[in-house]
């Protein structure tokens, strides 16, 4: 781990520590991959405005995101089957963000269950997928609410899979029903094929989100929002958060660099709910350029797997200080001591 400078070095650490079809999995993107490409691109194309003279001895990276203090405006995306990179799955992912005051994101699809997790006393959301059949979402709404996590992020952009080629060429092949932990409980009543079957999102609609609205107390998030359109109907719809994502280019290719909508659903937002962003966020200064923007928060996602297949636990702990530092860093240089300074006004 001596020779990972950056999230960016990762990658090909990871191609050489796991199998050909779970990089292909955790790597790969839809179609031509154009979005996957373009997200990562679309940060260098933006210019920063430093302040000096500001004193920044003391750097303050720690902010609140519906209410919950984290350390730091950058969380751990929900991914599937972290079980993949590390024989403990998300049990070592959300424990090493646990320690360093990370927000995790639980994802419906992890190989650990939510209920493994539930010790941990670190910040903690969990993402939906809704399931056609209501019951089943409504336990699995309940369990998360019973195992810590604070806020339920709705995932809007999987009416279907995207097409990952990569992944077919390599011979990916997604585990059965029981390969995912928080599906063991209905081993005994449900047909585990359709378990899976089940999860697509093609029904989920406002009327969903509003059903969903009223079976929880917890603060609903919809994530994989990409239009000024769709956020300000989920502003209506009663949201807390407004998620901006191409699900990492895994979905819909040739749908834009998600930085180069940010401006637009903060604008729709105006102020409603919190807006929170992910795709291709690689360093210190793309978080500055997400906030600056408007954004509350970013989330990260392959580099973490990157990192814990490379490394283990302690290639996590040292990816997600690395990036801290970066943020720190990028706050001083920007002249900013807390997230709050950072402003409009930093960026050209
Ligand atoms: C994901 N993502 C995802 N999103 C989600 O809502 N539920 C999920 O189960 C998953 N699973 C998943 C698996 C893998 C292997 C990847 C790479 C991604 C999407 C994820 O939350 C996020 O939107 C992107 O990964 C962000 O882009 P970067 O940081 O990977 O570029
Ligand atoms: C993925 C799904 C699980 O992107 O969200 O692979």
């Amino acid at each position: 781990m001596n020779t990972v400078l950056n999230l960016a070095d990762l990658e090909a650490l990871a191609e050489q520590s796991l199998d050909a079809a779970t990089f292909a999995y955790y790597a790969g993107g839809a179609n031509d991959e154009v979005t996957l490409r373009e997200n990562e691109a679309a940060w260098s194309r933006h210019r920063l405005r430093p302040r000096v003279m500001v004193d920044v001895s003391e750097v303050d990276a720690s902010t609140t995101l519906l209410g919950t203090p984290v350390a730091t405006p950058v969380g751990v995306a929900p991914a599937a089957l972290n079980g993949l990179a590390h024989p403990d799955g998300e049990v070592a992912t959300a424990g090493e963000a646990a320690r360093a005051g990370v927000l995790f994101t639980t994802s419906t699809l992890s190989s650990r269950s939510m209920e493994d997790l539930a010790g941990l006393d670190g910040p903690r959301w969990f993402q939906l997928y809704t399931h056609h059949d209501r019951a089943i979402t409504a336990d699995l709404v309940a369990r998360a609410a019973a195992t810590g996590h604070r806020a339920l992020v709705v995932t809007a952009d999987r009416p279907v899979f995207g097409r990952r080629e990569r992944e077919i060429r390599a011979g990916f092949r997604w585990p059965s029903a029981l390969g995912y932990g928080n599906f063991a409980p209905y081993a005994d009543e449900h047909d585990m094929a359709a378990i899976t079957a089940g999860l697509h999102g093609s029904l989920l609609t406002w009327e969903e989100l509003d059903w969903l609205r009223g079976l929880t107390d917890l603060p609903l998030v919809l994530k994989g929002v990409l239009t000024g359109e769709d956020a300000a109907a989920a502003c209506d719809h009663g949201v807390a958060g407004v998620w901006v994502s191409n699900h990492g280019g895994r979905q819909l290719d040739r749908t834009p660099a998600t930085v180069d909508v940010l401006t637009e659903v903060v604008d729709a937002v105006a102020g409603r709910a919190e807006v929170y962003l992910d795709g291709g966020v690689r360093r210190g200064t793309d978080v500055m350029v997400a906030l600056a923007l408007g954004a509350r928060a970013v989330f990260v996602g392959r580099p973490w797997l990157f990192a814990l297949a490379t490394g283990g636990r302690e290639g996590l702990a040292h990816a997600l200080a690395l990036l801290h530092a970066e943020v720190e860093a990028a706050m001083a240089l920007l002249g900013a001591p807390s997230v709050a300074h950072v402003r409009r006004a930093h960026l050209r």
